[in-house]
């Protein structure tokens, strides 16, 4: 079976369940853990900033970053299509009673002129916006990538109206691969960063969020109070130090791959428009033939797993679990549709 649903579904390999089983581990509740401690400074250090903390999940570094930087009644500034909005359960009302300003932007970016056009101004009336929340790379926005002149040029609406500027980094690693940038460059320019070793970077387990010193304190009090405080995670912590040394260069690899893939559909009568592919996703419009849960019938028939994400579009995710072999059958399979 090839899987290309997510890449979520990676399974660890032989060198990350070595470094996992010799994992030294402690009690993280009470800082003791030494594989979380060596995690967390890493990742803080490879992105130049100040702290960092390790949770379970992307949606929680994200809710856990929308907390510290808001109070009840605020406005968070987001991409209609973001994740922090769509897929994590109304998780900005339910955990930090705020309402979302939405922005149509360009397959999941938005531009600073959006953003300053979407700031309230001061009146008793209106919300008060307090937080920028951007998405790179975009999830439904086939893995799309923002220009980083642009993410300075938000950093500054933001710095001069006095609003907070989080990262959801799912994928940040793919972002930095595509466009040969550097992680401190996103660690100057923004407030809060999350990172997932749960997807790209082929952990079981994991996402670290990234501030200053005193967000990172009031970060490890609201994951206790959202039930995730862990004990001796370092096992999973170690697969994450384990991911952040030898799983970010070969990401390059999954978007040679994922280019192959759009390729050989763009012949096939069946698909419409395809997302331009910058990193490891590959969304495409189904047409004629098929309906797209139907074409996704017809790949699960050969034994590929993949996505209808709405009635006429499905996704294609790239990882580390799928290798130039498989890359190739896949290739096959697409011909002979
Ligand atoms: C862009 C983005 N942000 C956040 C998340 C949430 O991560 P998790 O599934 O670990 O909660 C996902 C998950 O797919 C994602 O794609």
């Amino acid at each position: 079976m090839i899987d290309l649903r997510s890449d979520t579904v990676t399974k660890p390999g032989p060198g990350m369940l070595e470094a996992m089983r010799n994992a030294p581990v402690g009690d993280d509740v009470f800082g003791e853990d030494p594989s979380i401690n060596q995690l967390e400074k890493l990742a803080a250090e490879r992105f130049g900033m100040e702290a960092a903390i390790f949770c379970p999940s992307g949606t929680m570094t994200n809710q856990i970053a929308i907390k510290c930087h808001t109070q009840p009644g605020d406005e968070v500034i987001c991409d209609n299509l973001s994740h922090v909005y769509r897929y994590e359960g109304g998780g900005i009302a339910f955990n930090s009673g705020c309402q979302v300003s939405l922005l149509q932007g360009d397959r999941g970016r938005i531009s600073a002129t959006q953003v300053l056009g979407a700031i309230n101004a001061v009146d008793d009336h209106k919300s008060h916006t307090a937080l920028v929340s951007l998405e790179n790379t975009a999830n439904r926005g086939g893995g799309s990538c923002y220009d980083f002149e642009e993410i300075l040029k938000i950093k500054e609406v933001c710095r001069s109206n006095r609003l907070k500027f989080h990262l959801d980094g799912a994928r940040l690693f793919n972002a930095i691969v595509a466009r040969k940038e550097e992680p401190k460059a996103y660690g100057d320019a923004f407030d809060s960063i999350s990172i997932c070793l749960s997807k790209g970077l082929g952990c079981p387990v994991g996402s670290v969020l990234l501030g200053t010193r005193d967000m990172i304190t009031k970060a490890r009090r609201i994951r206790k109070v959202f039930g995730g405080g862990m004990r001796q995670a370092g096992f999973l912590a170690a697969a994450g130090i384990y991911a952040l040394n030898n799983n970010i260069e070969r990401l390059a690899e999954d978007h040679k791959r994922a280019k192959q893939i759009a390729d050989a559909l763009s012949k096939k009568d069946f698909v419409g428009d395809i997302m331009p592919v910058e990193t490891n996703i590959v969304i495409f419009e189904v047409k004629g033939r098929f309906l797209a849960k139907q074409l996704a019938e017809k790949f699960a028939e050969q034994d590929i797993k993949l996505i209808a994400i709405t009635s006429t579009q499905i996704r294609i995710v790239v990882h580390l679990d799928i290798s130039e072999k498989m890359c190739t059958e896949i290739l096959q399979i697409i011909q002979s549709l």
